[in-house]
This record gives C-alpha cells, structure tokens and sequence, in this order.
C-alpha cells in the first residue's frame, strides 16, 4: 500500500466529505505524547485528543499495551453471559469507588453508543419490572449529541444530516431546548430568565403524558455548541422535575467522564445524583474501544434479568487496558492536573478575546471552546464554514482543533504542558487573525 496522497484507498472515511479528500489524504501514522505524526512525517500537536477526544493520557503509552497483551496470553474472551471474568469484575469495583455518589453497578459495551443503548434499554426495564409497562419515551436536547446507534441516535439533537438520512427513526423521543445562554433559544439573559430552558421541561412533561417518560438524558457540560456548561441550577431543577414524575435522569459522561473538566465525572460540578451514567473515550484513553453504563442498586433492584447482550460486552482484555489506564490517571495526579492546566489553557485563550470575531470564550477543566460571531453586541451568527477554515489554517501550520458549529473546540490529552499549550494558543491567534483580515 502506497502512503502517499492515497485518497484512492478503499477505507470508507467516517462524516467525511469526499471532495474534502481529493488528493489530500492525511494518513496519522504515529503518536507520542499529545503530538501526532503524518505519512511525511510532519508532526501536529493534537489539541482533539485523537479527535473524538479519547486519549487521555496521551499517545505511545506502553503499560497499556503491556496490560492487553498479558491479559490476552492470559484469557482473551469468554462471554458476558453466566460467566464473569475477573478484569470485568475488578473495573466494575474500581468504578463503583470513583463514580458519582450512588452509581455502583456496571455493564460494559464496546462504544459511547452502545453504553447509551443499555442506558436507556436499562431505564426500560427498570419501568417495566417495577409494572409501568407504558413509560418508553425519552427526553433528550437540541443540540445533544449521544452516538449514532438506534436509541442514540433518536436522542441526536444536532449533527442532523446523520437524523435525517436514518428517518423515519422510532417514535418516542422528545426534545426540549439546551442551556445555551450565549445564544438562548429563548431570547432571554441570564440569570433574569428564572432558568426557562430547565423550567420548560415540566411543561413538555405534562403535554407528553408523565406516566409515559423514562428517562431524561444529557451531556452534563454539552460538546454541541462547543463545551457549553450550564448554569449552576440548570441540572438541580431537572433532577428535581425527573424525581416529580418518576422519571430517571441519564447523564452521559462519555465525553466529560475521567478526568476531561477537572473532576472525574462533569456531574460532579453539578452536585447532583444520577440514577445511569454512560462512559467511554477516557475510559481507555483510546487504546481499545470501550464503553460503559453504570447506574444505583435503587434502579437495578427490580430489574430481575437485562436482556441485553454483545458478544464483546465485559469483554477482559478492554477491562485490563481501563483498570491500567485508571491507574495512570490516579498516579499521575491527571484529574487534578487537568483543572489546573484547564486554567491555565483558559486564561490564554481569554487573551483572544480582543479579536473582533470572538464572542465567547469557556471551558472546564481541559475542554475549552470559542464561540464567533460576525457582531459582539448583538452576538450575531457566525458563518460555520469560516470556522472549518480556520481549523484547515490550523492544520496546515501543524495544529489539530475541531469545530463544533460556530464554534472551536478544544480537548488535548491531560498530560498537556505549558508550552504546548502556548504554541497552540500562538496558532490559534495567527488563524483568528486571518479570517478577521479576509472578512474585513
Ligand atoms: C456525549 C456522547 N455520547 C455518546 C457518544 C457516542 O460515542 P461513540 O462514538 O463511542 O459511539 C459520543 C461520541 O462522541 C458523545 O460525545
């Protein structure tokens, strides 16, 4: 196989614009670090995480391929059904120590979707052996973003090309407005707004039949608009309407879980008690595809049997890589090193502030994002296709970010120093600055 300019490959390339490859094909050949390496051998400093923002503890970490292959000369597979194995079991427990407050039960998949998946498949059967046989819809926000299989992809708030070539999807999932208080969906300011967005959700609740809802779930701080964390009571008074109603609250972690805002879980910033929780990405910092559901004992009580399977779920060599990237993030002090440098990333990026084209600048923790606009007063919308260019001008100068909407995004590896996060924000500045001299 050639490496050079190959776009006639026979890989079919994921949310990819064909036009986008002609002759341009980038082929990532190596990691070390939070640094990436092409087929020429030009290096970028990765400032996705791989991304779709997995790798946590950076690339070419060696104890984690140490970990696969003494589990896998040690016992490979067995299935999830019956039997337990032990890496399985050990992940579940060290889980049950970390996670948030009550969450103390584990099932493991192989992706954030399908962890989504049993979330909501879980909250079914919890309805259903509790005899509320007719609770099965399911709120999710615009804007939201839960993967791209069955039940998750019914809960997909944006991204809608992905909806709208699936449809018609399955009935029974609702969508209510997101906390997005730069541009709110209810023209209103905070904090004047007594939290409508939150407030509404009763509201939809009661037109759409209470005693026909499962479960509510959302991004504790949501990627959809670029890292967009909530006001501080937005997931109290939601956790407040779920329990009005019986309703379970889902939070899916996958994006915040291990470390990405500084804390373990996003949640945690919220101070409020999940009843499921879905994990991915960080859970195995990317090294081998990995995802989970955990939820309280309060919600696995009645279920008698989960009627649920993948060959690949609880899978021991997926647990031994997590158990061992768990360690790293403990013994490297990572969460805490995350809100720190978060801290630092962010008072750099607000240096960008001046810029005519920057409207918001945010982040929690490592996950930071920068909202445009063509008018700061009246928080005009920004083109997105001048943001795809500024992530193309990125990478051409050896940086790669990720655009969310009208927005940037970043996301580095945890173990992100000082002066790569300067050489960044140096980048960052210098393409900002050119898309604000070509629309002047
Ligand atoms: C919040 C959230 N949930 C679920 C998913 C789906 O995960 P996966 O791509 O591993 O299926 C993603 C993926 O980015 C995500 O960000």
């Amino acid at each position: 196989m050639s490496m050079e300019q190959d776009s006639n490959s026979h890989l079919i390339l994921a949310r990819t614009h064909r036009d986008r490859l002609r002759g341009d094909l980038t082929i990532i050949m190596k990691g070390e670090g939070v640094w990436v390496f092409d087929q020429y051998g030009k290096r970028y400093l990765d400032f996705e995480a791989g991304m779709t923002r997995p790798v946590h503890i950076g690339y070419g970490r060696k104890e984690l391929a140490q970990a696969a292959y003494e589990q896998m000369v040690k016992l490979c597979y067995f299935t999830p059904m019956e039997f337990a194995n032990e890496p399985a079991l050990r992940l579940a427990e060290r889980l049950s120590e970390i996670s948030p407050g009550e969450i103390d039960q584990f099932f493991f998949v192989s992706s954030g979707s399908e962890a989504v998946e049993a979330a909501i498949k879980l909250a079914r059967h919890y309805h259903y052996f509790k005899g509320e046989k007719r609770r099965y819809k399911i709120i999710s926000r615009r804007g939201a973003y839960h993967g791209v299989t069955g039940g998750a992809l019914n809960a997909l708030g944006t991204v809608l090309p992905m909806r709208q070539i699936m449809e018609p999807l399955s009935t029974g999932t609702i969508f209510v407005e997101s906390p997005y208080c730069y541009r709110c969906p209810f023209h209103l300011t905070y904090p004047q707004c007594d939290m409508a967005c939150a407030r509404d959700v009763e509201r939809i609740i009661q037109f759409e039949d209470p005693e026909q809802i499962s479960a509510f779930i959302g991004e504790p701080i949501q990627q959809g608009f670029g890292a967009y964390a909530p006001p501080q009571e937005y997931w109290k008074i939601i956790r407040e309407i779920c329990d009005r109603y019986g309703i379970l609250l889902i939070i899916d972690e996958v994006i915040c879980g291990f470390g990405r805002t500084g804390r373990w879980f996003g949640i945690e910033h919220f101070n409020i008690q999940p009843d499921l929780i879905t994990m991915a990405k960080g859970i195995s910092s990317g090294y081998v595809p990995l995802g989970a559901v955990g939820c309280t004992d309060r919600v696995m009580e009645p279920i008698e049997i989960f009627h649920h399977l993948h060959t690949y779920s609880n899978h021991p060599v997926a647990c031994a890589v997590a158990l061992r990237n768990l360690q790293i993030l403990k013994d490297e002090n990572l969460i805490d090193r995350s809100f720190e440098m978060g801290a630092y990333f962010l008072e750099r990026l607000k240096s960008l502030e001046s810029h005519s084209i920057v409207g918001e600048v945010r982040g929690k923790g490592l996950w930071a994002g920068i909202d445009f606009t063509l008018d700061k007063e009246k928080r005009a919308p920004f083109p997105p296709h001048r943001v795809v260019r500024m992530t193309d001008r990125a990478k051409k100068k050896g940086l790669i970010i990720k655009t969310m909407g009208q927005a940037l995004e970043f996301a580095p590896a945890l173990i992100v120093r000082k002066e790569e996060i300067d050489e960044a924000v140096r980048i960052l500045d210098e393409c900002i600055h050119e898309e604000e001299k070509e629309l002047s």
